[in-house]
């Protein structure tokens, strides 16, 4: 029988010295059942602090997610604490562009993190992102009034302790961490059961000495939920080739009796070279429901039958 991972096992975050748990959760849907403008709900409080206090040591969040609605309901949540974060969790965030203008230069850095620190009521993150820099160059993101010149200011400041990239393509995330600015990466749905188009760059990565994050081990929800009419993956409509491989993919789950989400779930999980898988939620009983997939044993015959179920079908024509 194939073994676990051990939740509450720490490791190492790349070269950061920080530790993290195998299993992280990520914040980006959190807050957002109230509408903009308006204070976070008590659900939303709850679902954060739940999710600061549970087994899992980082909570990813990002200054736009939500507009903003995340990070104040990470910031309820850590009130309800008294402000005290548990001993050892990370609380990480993102730098964004302006959403209005998409303007992400140097100020627009520092903005940013003002305004995550007014939010989340701290005044140190000790992880801090580049976010999906999409609506500027690489060459001036890199420049001297860059966006990436502000967070090293951050990082030399001492606001930030360590210097994320995080973002989708991954030819651009390699353009990034080739700089040798940043310690950590986060990549998402390109490590997956529907995709594994970043396999390699996670090893290539892992051995530079970067903590690599691996977010959307569910595709976004579907490996969680299941193939299903309107289903999406990586924020997309689902094409039908992807969701027939879902339905196959459910088919050998049940025959193994394995649930999905933990296939979905410790695919990444097994991978030595990823230092902690991100689980987005807004909803608090899914923290201890992840702790319970992560932990579920699962024979090493139900990965040779994935294995036969062929190539992975998503494609993202980009990389
Ligand atoms: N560019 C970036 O930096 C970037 C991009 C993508 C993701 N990320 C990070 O990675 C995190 C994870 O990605 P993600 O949230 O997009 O995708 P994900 O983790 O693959 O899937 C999250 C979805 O799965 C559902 N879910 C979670 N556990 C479940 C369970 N046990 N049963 C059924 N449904 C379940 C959640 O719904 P409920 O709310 O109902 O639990 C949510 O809709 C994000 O939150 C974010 O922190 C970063």
């Amino acid at each position: 029988m194939g073994s676990p991972v051990a939740v509450s096992g720490l490791r190492l975050l790349g070269r950061t010295g920080l530790e993290v748990s195998p299993v992280s959760l990520g914040a980006s849907t959190l807050g957002q059942d109230r509408p903009l403008g308006e204070p976070p709900s008590e659900h939303a409080a709850e679902t954060a602090r739940t999710m600061l206090t549970g087994p899992f040591r980082l909570v990813d969040s990002s200054n736009s997610y939500g507009q903003g609605r995340s990070e104040a309901a990470l910031g309820a949540g850590l009130a309800a604490l008294g402000g005290h974060l548990p001993d050892g969790v990370v609380l990480a965030t993102k730098a964004d562009c302006d959403l209005t203008t998409g303007r992400f230069d140097h100020d627009r850095v520092l903005r940013s993190f003002e305004e995550s620190t007014r939010r989340v009521g701290v005044d140190h993150f000790p992880l801090y992102h580049l976010h999906d820099p999409y609506t500027v160059s690489f060459a001036d993101t890199m420049g001297p009034q860059g966006a990436v010149a502000a967070l090293v200011r951050l990082r030399d400041e001492g606001a930030v302790g360590h210097l994320g990239i995080a973002a989708g393509p991954l030819s651009l995330v390699d353009a990034y961490v080739r700089t040798g600015v940043f310690d950590v990466v986060l990549t998402h749905n390109r490590y997956t059961l529907l995709n594994r188009s970043a396999a390699e760059l996670i090893s290539a990565w892992s051995e530079r000495g970067l903590g690599v994050l691996n977010g959307a081990a569910f595709g976004g929800g579907l490996l969680a939920r299941g193939s299903r009419p309107g289903a999406t993956y990586a924020y997309e409509p689902a094409p039908a080739e992807v969701l027939a491989f879902v339905e196959r993919l459910d088919a050998v789950c049940r025959e193994w009796d394995v649930p999905m989400p933990a296939a979905a779930l410790q695919f990444s999980l097994r991978n030595p070279a990823i230092s902690t898988t991100l689980v987005g939620t807004a909803v608090p009983a899914r923290v201890e429901q992840t702790r319970v997939l992560a932990e579920r044993v699962i024979p090493d015959g139900f990965w040779d039958a994935v294995d036969e179920l062929g190539t992975p079908p998503v494609d993202f024509g980009e990389d």
